[in-house]
């Protein structure tokens, strides 16, 4: 197996493509190819090709690794390792020209489900603004090369609250449901739209907590190790991994004040 420093200079060296191409084609100008889940659900020409540009990478550079992407599906590897790929995350933010779109590129040990697997390493890269946030696992997270802390010690009350909305109108109607029960307990709510970038914040101390329901693998699985090598705590309910029924991401002592009132909105079996 590579060492985790060697794997994320593969996730750093391609991302950082895909992010000169997604900034590229940005400035050309972007279309809408076509609607996934619901029409609020688009997916841009510059996030297929930023997908087969990394796909395509990876294959060169590590072909007997699995893949795991948003806009291509999965393709099973045979060495225990698959790279969790989405290449442009805040997909809404792109098409918008909203500074705070990433792609994010991660790469994790076993089936690729997160319950289970054991990320490696992950980068994310906002090309708008030119950041990079990267993390190995047991090695730290960097911003632009420099260390991430998360910020300790903060109380509910003050905290800055990140969080996000799906697509499906039922669900963000729920959403908006926890959302108003929350709002009057904390400092403040953001909705950033972009579910990596949301968890590097919280690593870069720019959110206290991050928390949302319904995220794909592929939106928090770089962002998540990121924000847990920064010190955050990653989860969900009860001490259970982050999944599509939810993820929280806080320093541990905020995440202890915060999953009790996300309690009551969520059953831990989904
Ligand atoms: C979305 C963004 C958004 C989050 C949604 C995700 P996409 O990913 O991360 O912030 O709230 O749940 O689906 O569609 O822009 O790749």
């Amino acid at each position: 197996m590579p060492a985790n420093a060697e794997l994320l200079e593969i996730a750093l060296t391609i991302a950082h493509r895909a992010a000169d191409l997604a900034r590229q084609r940005r400035d050309e100008g972007v279309e809408v190819a076509a609607s996934k889940s619901s029409l609020s659900d688009i997916v841009t020409r510059a996030d297929r090709e930023a997908e087969d540009l990394i796909r395509d990478a990876i294959a060169a550079a590590r072909p007997d690794d699995g893949f795991y992407g948003e806009e291509s599906g999965g393709a099973e590897g045979t060495s225990g390792l698959t790279w969790v790929v989405d290449p442009i995350d805040g997909t809404v933010n792109y098409f918008y020209g909203i500074p705070a779109y990433a792609v994010s590129v991660a790469v994790v040990e076993g089936d690729p489900d997160p319950r289970t697997w054991r990320a490696l390493a992950g980068a994310v890269v906002n090309p708008a603004i030119g950041e990079t946030f990267t993390a190995s696992a047991g090695g730290g997270a960097e911003l632009n090369g420099k260390a991430l802390q998360v910020k300790q010690g903060t109380d509910l009350a003050l905290a800055l609250v990140g969080t996000g909305f799906g697509y499906d109108a039922e669900r963000r109607v729920q959403q908006a449901t926890i959302l108003a029960d929350l709002i009057g307990k904390v400092r403040d709510i953001r909705r950033i739209g972009a579910a990596s970038l949301d968890l590097c914040s919280v690593a870069a101390g720019r959110l206290d907590a991050y928390y949302e329901r319904g995220l794909n693998p592929w939106d928090h699985a770089a962002g998540a190790l990121i924000a847990r090598e920064a010190g955050a705590q990653v989860g969900a309910l009860a001490g259970t991994r982050e999944s599509a029924d939810l993820l929280i991401a806080a320093e541990p002592g905020l995440y202890a004040q915060l999953e009790p009132l996300l309690r009551p909105h969520f059953s831990v079996a989904g």
